[in-house]
């Protein structure tokens, strides 16, 4: 029973940070779909051994579906605690190499990335562009869900189908 209160109030703690966080990056948790997934791995010509970086990546499914598909090396990054527990449990059930750090993306070094792949909200995407044209070396290729990236101008653009519900995928390359 004891044991019981403390699982429930450590969940509790977790939601309620989960959700402060959210609140203060404007960034909710909502995933990418498994249809979109494949058509964002279909348009990014992922080679093996490639780096692969998902910023804010949720439950970790962008990059562990990179991974299995396309044997990159996966990295990524996510700020909300109970959502970063939900990625690792998925990376265990998938047995997954990829590299998930409870971080916030913006602290890090975005040098070693091949590929970037993001849904944020466009506020967070403006800044980011600031930090791609800063530190991403000459080549690397830019993946925005839904939202185009202002300060950066894509290379392709998937337009939004509403018959198979994929939203707009933007593509850039520095
Ligand atoms: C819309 S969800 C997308 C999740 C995942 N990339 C996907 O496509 O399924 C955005 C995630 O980014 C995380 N996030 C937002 N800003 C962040 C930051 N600065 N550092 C790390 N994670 C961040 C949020 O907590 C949220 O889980």
């Amino acid at each position: 029973m004891e044991l019981l209160l403390v699982v429930i109030l450590i969940f509790t703690i977790l939601f309620i940070a989960t959700a402060l966080v959210s609140l203060a990056l404007r960034v909710p948790y909502v995933p990418t779909k498994k249809r979109v997934m494949q058509e964002i791995i279909k348009h990014a010509q992922l080679k093996k051994g490639q780096t692969f970086f998902d910023l804010g990546c949720g439950d970790g499914r962008m990059l562990i579906e990179a991974e299995r598909r396309k044997h990159v090396q996966a990295i990524g990054y996510e700020i909300a605690p109970l959502v970063y527990i939900f990625a690792l449990i998925r990376k265990a059930i998938s047995r997954s190499k990829a590299t998930i750090k409870f971080k916030n993306f913006f602290h890090e070094n975005l040098e070693n990335a091949d590929v970037i792949f993001c849904y944020l909200m466009p506020a967070e995407l403006q800044k980011l562009a600031k930090k791609i044209k800063k530190e991403c070396k000459k080549g690397t290729c830019i993946i925005s869900n839904t939202f185009h990236i202002k300060g950066l101008k894509p290379t392709k653009v998937i337009p939004k189908n509403e018959k198979t519900k994929i939203p707009t995928l933007y593509f850039y390359k520095i």
